[in-house]
């Protein structure tokens, strides 16, 4: 079973006697024909994070494991995925990353109603570019996702190199106590600040797995932040390593050498395996002062034939170019709100729809001194601001505030600038990782119509007002 797991390479327990069933990844889900058909369905399911005598915990997840489902689809296929809602709430699934018709974009009463209990919905969509993508819920994210509810979207270039392996891995914290229960997945605290940290790292579900890869083979590695709170500055020790795609965007390729990721930020890797059988590179997360492995890749099987390693470049994306002489600025500034606000329980009570997971949310945070009026989204704000179809923008991302903030848009993807603080890499994204302070230029064609959202991906800061909406029309 492990000698399959992600696509086509093993990933086991650092014991292999100790792999449980769910360590290892699942099979991914693919089609020959035009149409990917995958049904998601969203329950609680028990599941070891913890070696015993910890308890498996209570993931909630789309398939029977996680991290799943994996769906591997070529450029050019469509996808139509249902959702079946087994929650005692309702939810939907947002398609993170991906430049969709907006009744695709799976945000509950903005562009579809809410999928209640017992219900279904089903999304279809053709992706119009290849990239590394996910998907997510797009209410009491905080909870459901801190819980293990994504799946990953992988869309394939027709014509990419060959690499030897095409490995994923979902970097992501649990807020787990020592006998393996959930604990609380936000605090005031937190959540007012940088967020509120997990206390167990994994990648793909495991503590410090090992993943098998081809001996002296050339590795493509998926590397996704699926955390709610953490930034990551991820390293491949042992190996040269370049980044190849950010956000599943190809660029250039450069050295794996500082590139910080916030929560739903992702770059795919190209570095060669080690020459001989049984030797092994450390994934190491060398964002904070101190750097913490949380993977090994091992060397397996017969080696490669030697050829010179370098760098290959993934063939281009097509997105829009911004027409920038035409571009107004749009000037968005993300700031704390002066004072938290929190809704009373007696107005709570009395709206509709009242899930009080979704309507619980106090305030902390602000775009453009607007704050998303709760954590739900049954009352919606107006929009931050309606852009004209066709024309071209720049957005101008003010951070007032000392904390990092990773700023995402629905239905695009950025192409990212210049800073006021630091060289920018010219690239391609759909989330950018704003510094303290700092002011970031991006900008877009609005070449997609519809009401897109437009928030912090800390998940605890998009849930207490850093979020909003941009009108395409
Ligand atoms: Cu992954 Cu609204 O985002
Ligand atoms: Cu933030």
């Amino acid at each position: 079973v492990a000698a399959t797991a992600l696509g086509g390479t093993g990933l086991k327990a650092p014991d292999a006697g100790a792999l449980k069933p769910g360590l290892a990844g699942p099979e991914p889900i693919t089609s020959t024909g035009d149409l990917v058909e995958v049904e998601l369905v969203a329950k609680q399911r028990m599941q070891r994070i913890l070696p015993e005598p910890a308890e498996p915990s209570p993931l909630i997840t789309y398939a029977d494991h996680f991290p799943g489902p994996i769906i591997r689809m070529r450029k050019g296929q469509r996808l139509r995925a249902t959702l079946v809602n087994e929650l005692d709430e309702h939810t939907s699934v947002h398609w993170h990353g991906i430049r969709l018709p907006n009744l695709e974009d799976g945000v509950p009463y903005l562009t579809q109603p809410p999928t209640r209990p017992g219900e279904r919905h089903v999304y279809e969509f053709t992706p119009p570019d290849a990239g590394s993508f996910f998907f997510h819920p797009h209410c009491n994210t905080v909870e459901l996702l801190g819980r293990g509810l994504a799946g990953v979207l992988i869309v394939e270039e027709p014509d990419a190199p060959k690499f030897d392996a095409d490995l994923v891995c979902l970097v992501k914290d649990w807020q787990l106590d020592k006998t393996g229960r959930f604990g609380a997945f936000t605090t005031d605290r937190g959540a007012s600040r940088a967020g509120t940290f997990g206390s167990v790292s994994t990648v793909n579900g495991a503590i410090e797995p090992v993943i098998e890869v081809p001996t002296n083979g050339d590795i493509r590695a998926r590397l996704y932040n699926i955390d709610s709170t953490r930034v990551v500055d991820l390293r491949v020790e042992g190996a040269e390593a370049w980044i190849i795609a950010v956000d599943g965007n190809p660029l250039p390729p450069r050295p794996l050498d500082g590139w910080p990721m916030g929560p739903a930020m992702r770059i795919d890797v190209l570095f060669r395996a080690p020459a001989k059988a049984g030797q092994t590179l450390r994934l190491t997360n060398v964002y904070s002062a101190e750097p913490r492995p949380l993977a090994t890749f091992r060397a397996v099987g017969p080696a490669r034939p030697n050829k010179r390693f370098k760098p290959r470049a993934l063939p281009a994306s097509a997105i829009p170019e911004p027409d920038l002489k035409d571009a107004p600025i749009v000037p968005m500034a993300f700031s704390a709100t002066a004072v938290a606000q929190s809704f009373a329980p007696d107005v709570l009570a009395g709206l509709p729809y009242a899930d009080a997971l979704c309507l619980s949310a106090k305030t902390f945070w602000a775009i453009n001194q607007q704050s998303w009026p709760e954590g739900g989204h049954e009352h919606l704000p107006p929009p931050l601001v309606t852009l004209e179809k066709g024309r071209s923008y720049i957005f101008e991302l003010a951070n007032l505030t000392p904390h990092l903030h990773p700023i995402h848009i629905h239905g695009y993807t950025f192409r990212v600038l210049s800073s006021d603080g630091r060289k920018v890499v010219p690239h391609h994204a759909d989330t950018v990782l704003l510094e303290p302070k700092e002011r970031l230029r991006v900008a877009i064609k609005a070449d997609n119509p519809g009401d897109w959202m437009f928030h912090c991906h800390i998940i605890e800061h998009q849930d207490t007002g850093m979020m909003g909406y941009i009108r395409v029309a």
